[in-house]
C-alpha cells in the first residue's frame, strides 16, 4: 500500500565523523538507485536541541550538504534538503507531541546520555527530540530508515507513535517503518575507548576520525588507537571481549565492503603494528577523495543553497498533502 521510500538525516552539529560515514552516509548512497525513493535531510532543528553558534550552524549545514554530495548522493536522484526549510516537520511533530507519552520519552537512553546528571537543565526540545524524529520520517510516509545502532530505540518509538496515532483515530494512515541497521559498522567505537561510540561531540579529537582530517592525521590517529597486545584472530569469535580490536576490524570491513570473516581470513595472525598501517592506507584511499570534494563544494555556498532550496521544494510536494490529511484526520 505504501511506496517504498527511504528517509534519513544527519545533524549539522559539527564535522562528520567516520562513524556517521560508515553507519549512515555510505549506506544512504547504497540505497540510492535501488527500488526506493530516497529522501535525505540536514536536521538542523535537531541540532539546536543543544545550543549552536548561529554562524557555525549555517556553515556546518552547507558543509554537511557538500558531504552528502561528495559521498555520492545525487541531488537529482535523491531529495536533499534542510529540515527547517520544510515547516511540515515541526507541524507534524506537534501532533506527535500530543500522541507520544511522557513515560515513553523518559525511557530514551540518548536523552539520558545527552542530558547528563542535570536533566532538569536540558532543553525541552532535547526531551521531545524523538517525536520530531518520528515526524521527520512519517511526514514522508517513509517505509525504510537506514541508521546506526544508536538510533534503534528512537525508531522503535517512531513505530509506537505511528501505531498509537492509527489506533487513536481509527485509521491506517502512517506506515510502521522498518529500521535498516546493517553492515559491519552499525556502531563505530571511539579510538580511545572501546566502550564509547565514536562521536562528533566527544571532547577528545583523537577519539574520532573526522571526514576533514588529512592523510597524516588519519594515520596518526589509527597508529595511536587503543588496542590489546594480541595478534588478530583468524575468526570473528576471536574478537569477543576485545572491543578495540573488533572496532578496527569492523572499520576495515566496512571501508573495504568485505565481511569481517573475509578480513580475518587475510589479516588473522597479524600484529596490530602491521595491521594499523594497512587500515590507514585503506581509510585514506576511501576518505581523501570525499573530503577533497567536500571542501571544494563547500566553497560555493550559493550553489549549495540552490541545491538545498530545490530539495526543500520537492520535499514539500510530498510532505504538504500528508500534513493536510493528518489535520483532517485529527479534526482540524
Ligand atoms: P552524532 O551522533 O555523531 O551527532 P547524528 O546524531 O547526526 O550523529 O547521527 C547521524 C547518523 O549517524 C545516525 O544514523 C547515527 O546512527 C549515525 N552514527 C552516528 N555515530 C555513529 C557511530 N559511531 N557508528 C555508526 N553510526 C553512527
Ligand atoms: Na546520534
Amino acid at each position: 500500500q505504501f511506496t517504498q521510500r527511504v528517509f534519513s538525516g544527519i545533524q549539522p552539529s559539527g564535522g562528520l565523523t567516520l562513524g556517521n560515514y560508515l553507519g549512515a552516509m555510505k549506506r544512504f548512497v547504497d540505497m540510492q538507485g535501488q527500488d526506493y525513493e530516497t529522501i535525505y535531510c540536514m536536521v538542523d532543528l535537531h541540532a539546536i536541541t543543544v545550543w549552536q553558534d548561529p554562524a557555525k550552524l549555517r556553515h556546518a549545514t552547507r558543509e554537511l550538504c557538500a558531504g552528502f554530495i561528495a559521498a555520492g548522493i545525487d541531488p537529482e536522484q535523491s531529495i536533499l534538503f534542510n529540515q527547517s526549510a520544510v515547516p511540515e516537520h515541526a507541524q507534524l511533530a506537534w501532533i506527535f507531541n500530543c500522541v507520544a507519552r511522557m513515560g515513553w520519552m523518559q525511557r530514551m537512553t540518548q536523552f539520558k546520555d545527552k542530558a547528563g546528571k542535570n536533566a532538569q537543565n536540558a532543553s525541552l526540545g532535547l526531551f521531545a527530540y524523538p517525536a520530531l524524529m518520528a515526524a521527520d520520517i512519517l511526514i514522508y510516509h517513509a517505509t525504510h530508515v537506514p541508521v546506526g545502532e544508536d538510533q534503534k530505540q528512537h525508531l522503535e518509538l517512531t513505530r509506537d507513535i505511528a501505531t498509537k496515532f492509527n489506533h487513536d483515530y481509527g485509521v491506517d494512515f502512517f506506515p510502521i517503518t522498518e529500521p535498516v541497521i546493517e553492515g559491519a559498522a552499525t556502531r563505530v567505537m571511539s579510538l580511545r575507548d572501546g566502550s564509547k561510540k565514536m562521536s562528533k561531540s566527544d571532547p577528545s579529537d583523537a577519539s574520532r576520525i573526522n571526514m576533514t582530517d588529512d592523510a597524516d592525521t588519519i594515520a596518526k590517529k589509527i597508529r595511536k588507537a587503543k588496542t590489546d597486545p594480541d595478534a588478530l584472530p583468524s575468526e570473528a569469535k576471536g574478537l569477543e571481549n576485545r572491543p578495540e580490536a573488533r572496532n578496527l576490524v569492523n572499520i576495515y570491513a566496512a571501508l573495504a565492503d568485505m565481511s569481517v570473516e573475509a578480513v580475518l581470513k587475510d589479516a588473522g595472525g597479524k600484529q596490530f603494528s602491521e595491521f594499523k598501517p594497512i587500515l590507514s592506507e585503506l581509510a585514506v584511499a576511501k576518505l581523501a577523495p570525499i573530503s577533497t570534494e567536500m571542501a571544494r563544494l563547500t566553497q560555493d555556498a550559493g550553489e549549495i543553497d540552490k541545491i538545498l532550496d530545490r530539495g526543500a521544494e520537492r520535499a514539500r510536494e510530498v510532505a504538504a498533502p500528508i500534513l493536510k490529511k493528518t489535520y483532517e484526520i485529527v479534526g482540524m
